[in-house]
């Protein structure tokens, strides 16, 4: 009972080098011969793209945490409905920078907001990847590699190396709680490797293992 497409998402801290592996493994399946979408979160449609606007560049509204949870819900849901839903059913893989473990890792509250975010994906999101690679780096790496960047910084970004470890380890939880969906990439290697990782736990799943 394959469902016609594949979901894969990539996520991690911010500086893993996430969203250039996330380019590299698309570009490696559509040499392969594979359908492939690649896309991101929050984004992927005009209306996403037009939220992730409202909450990464507009640094001068105080969103509260729970308004910024909704407005990521509300860009997930419009990018399910409009391009990752009807991708799968196409048979296309779809590769998703960051889907909704960043929510859980950024957007944690408390255990009880905790509960409505997990109803709310449950309800309204209805989807979890079949794979998800979450790439591992040690936060001081990861925040050298924000700050080397060149490009604005955001305020997910910044924060003190606490922060970003704790981040860490809320992604490591994830690993934990879904290792049937979920696998551990190590990012601070050269890119070459760890792209060469991800394409081979891609192609396996791909493969047809259970
Ligand atoms: P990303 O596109 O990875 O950043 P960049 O383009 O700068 O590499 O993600 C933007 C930021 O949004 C990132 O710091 C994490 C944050 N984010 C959340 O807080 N919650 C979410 O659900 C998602 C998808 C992203």
């Amino acid at each position: 009972m394959m469902s016609a497409g594949t979901l894969i998402t990539l996520d991690g801290i911010d500086g893993t080098g996430k969203s250039s592996q996330a380019k590299r493994l698309s570009r490696s399946l559509d040499d392969r011969g594979y359908d492939v979408l690649l896309t991101r979160e929050p984004g992927g449609t005009r209306g996403a793209e037009s939220i992730r606007e409202l909450i990464l560049s507009t640094n001068d509204i105080d969103w509260s945490p729970a308004s910024e949870l909704l407005l990521f819900f509300a860009a997930r849901c419009n990018h399910v409905e409009q391009v990752i839903r009807p991708a799968l059913a196409a048979g296309t893989i779809v590769v998703c920078d960051r889907f909704t473990d960043s929510t859980r890792v950024y957007q944690s509250l408390s255990p009880e907001a905790d509960a409505v975010l997990e109803a709310i994906n449950a309800h309204l999101v209805r989807m979890e990847p079949d794979l998800t690679l979450i790439l591992r780096s040690a936060p001081e790496l990861a925040q050298e590699r924000v700050r080397h960047r060149g490009a604005v910084i955001t305020r997910f970004e910044k924060g003190d190396a606490h922060r970003h470890a704790k981040r860490a380890d809320a992604f490591d939880r994830i690993l934990a709680r879904f290792p049937e969906r979920c696998v551990a990439i190590d990012a601070d290697r050269d890119p070459e490797c760890v792209a060469g990782d991800i394409l081979a736990c891609v192609l396996e799943r791909l493969g047809g293992g259970s």
